[in-house]
């Protein structure tokens, strides 16, 4: 079977088509499988992390769902993948906790593949246990080869053995793979891949690999195929937008983006303080398809410690850079990421912490306790936080967040709102998003959904507001 994936045609044809060649050869072995067994096969597609790996989901369920394959939420499918994080420590644990229930699973269906990709993948590590202790994984890649999910069911369905290929690094960028989105009516792109940031508690960037960006116009030419496909929103994505260099400028890119008929609004994520132009504030003030809600992660309000976080800002300056946002965009939604027990963290640093908080008072903040990740260098630093003070300082770090953020601002305004779902635990209620990325629920009907619908926010409820259609 070698022979198929190694003639020189097969090479010859260039991404994607070559995936394209193997998306249909697995068609026709997944067609005859279905003939055989009667019934037809199923795939759930698992994803743990960030925004980034929620949009490669969506490419591994297009190439699945070309192939044949019927998705399902349920873990017991013939088609397994879970596509992991790892950027807290405890992760991994966590995964082989699944794994061991994945192996009950397969031992009660034979059909089943378990397959294994993203960030975790790319420590040498874990290939090396799942090599020894966990052999009834069948297929497993990286975070630089998703595209090539055929090839790889291809290999494996005319093998028989596991299949395990992980790049340390790849250039390429293969485009225009298909993708299921999760929303017909919002998409996530992809304007870069990458990081060369080195925050010194972060894993991103030996399991991203360094930052590439895209063309711009392969990404104009993907946002007016979703604008054709129904799509309204878009969300920009990389791990720093603003150091997005593909010939033009990420301020540029989004005044393109914004010609593109048909999407009314733009978001994305996620912005490094350190490189947030004032180019940007201007484009961001004055394109209107650009949400006026901006994500900007802070990690600490201490000096020093972000300086041995390596964010190149000081608390000064991001204060300065949020009254500069402010000013340009009085009605601005600022929301942002902050780590608590940071190595050397003193009460004092947490207490700058608690006081930037009060000062910017973000509308919504995603906070963690430091996590020591293993091969970065914040993991080897000296005076690590002890577990009973991060516990202390935690819950005062919430209070501080719920205290200052101004959500009630919005209270009794109509804001137009993106419908998303029915709700989950009334079901006559629809739940959407404002142009702040506010969640809002009120009465309405499924064929709302995807709609904009102006809507009065009547009460805040902490993070979220109830409202009523007018
Ligand atoms: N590129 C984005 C963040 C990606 S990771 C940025 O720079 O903002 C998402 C968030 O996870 C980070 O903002 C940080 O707050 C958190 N994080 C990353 N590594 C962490 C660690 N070792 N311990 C705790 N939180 C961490
Ligand atoms: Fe991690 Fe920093 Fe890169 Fe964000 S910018 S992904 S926190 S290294
Ligand atoms: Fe996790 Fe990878 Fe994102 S480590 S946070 S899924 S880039």
């Amino acid at each position: 079977m070698d022979n198929i994936l190694n003639t020189k045609s097969d090479i010859e044809l260039m991404e994607p088509d070559r995936q394209f060649h193997f998306i249909n050869l697995c068609k026709k072995l997944v067609l005859e499988r279905k003939a055989e067994l009667g019934r037809n096969l199923t795939y759930c597609v698992v994803t743990f992390g960030c925004q980034m790996n929620a949009h490669d989901s969506e490419k591994l369920k297009g190439i699945l769902e070309e192939i044949g394959y019927e998705e399902v939420e349920d873990e017991n499918a013939d088609f397994i993948i879970y596509n992991t994080c790892t950027v807290r420590e405890n992760a991994n644990l966590k995964l082989y906790g699944h794994l061991g229930h994945l192996k009950n699973l397969k031992a009660k269906n034979p059909e089943m593949i378990v397959c294994l990709c993203g960030c975790m993948m790319q420590e040498p590590q874990v290939i090396e246990n799942i090599r020894k202790k966990y052999r009834f994984v069948d297929i497993v890649f990286g975070t630089h080869n998703i595209y090539k999910l055929a090839e790889l069911i291809f290999k494996y369905k005319t093998g028989g053995k596991t299949i395990i290929e992980v790049l340390e690094k790849n250039d390429a960028i293969v485009e225009a793979l298909p993708q299921k989105r999760k929303y017909s009516f919002k998409s996530g792109i992809n304007i870069m891949f990458g990081c060369n940031n080195f925050c010194t508690y972060c894993i991103v960037p030996y399991v991203r690999g360094r930052e590439k960006s895209r063309k711009p116009e392969e990404i104009i030419a993907e946002a007016e195929a979703l604008a054709r496909a129904g799509v309204k929103e878009i969300m920009l994505l990389g791990q720093n937008v603003n150091s997005y260099d593909g010939g033009i400028s990420f301020p540029e890119l989004l005044k393109r983006v914004c010609k593109v008929d048909g999407i009314k609004r733009i978001r994305f994520m996620t912005s490094h303080p350190k490189d947030l132009s004032d180019e940007l504030i201007e484009v961001m003030a004055s394109e209107e398809k650009v949400c006026k809600h901006l994500h900007l992660p802070v990690q600490s309000g201490s000096t020093a410690i972000l300086n041995k976080m390596n964010r190149r800002y000081t608390k000064e300056s991001y204060l300065e850079l949020v009254n500069k946002i402010k000013k340009a965009m009085p009605d601005i939604s600022l929301t942002t990421d902050i780590i608590v027990g940071f190595p050397g963290e003193t009460e004092e640093d947490f207490e700058d912490t608690l006081d930037i908080v009060k000062k910017v008072g973000y509308d919504q903040a995603y906070t963690f306790i430091y996590s020591k990740r293993t091969g970065t260098p914040a993991a080897t630093m000296e005076n690590q936080v002890p577990d009973d003070v991060i516990k202390e300082r935690f819950p005062k770090l919430l209070k501080a967040v719920n205290e200052n953020n101004h959500i009630d601002r919005y209270t009794g305004q109509v804001k137009e709102v993106l419908v998303e779902e029915i709700n989950g635990q009334d079901t006559s209620l629809v739940s959407g998003r404002t142009e702040e990325s506010l969640t809002v629920h009120f009465k309405g009907e499924a064929d709302l959904i995807g709609q904009f619908v102006n809507v009065r926010l009547d009460e805040c409820k902490g993070f979220y507001f109830m409202g009523t259609r007018v």
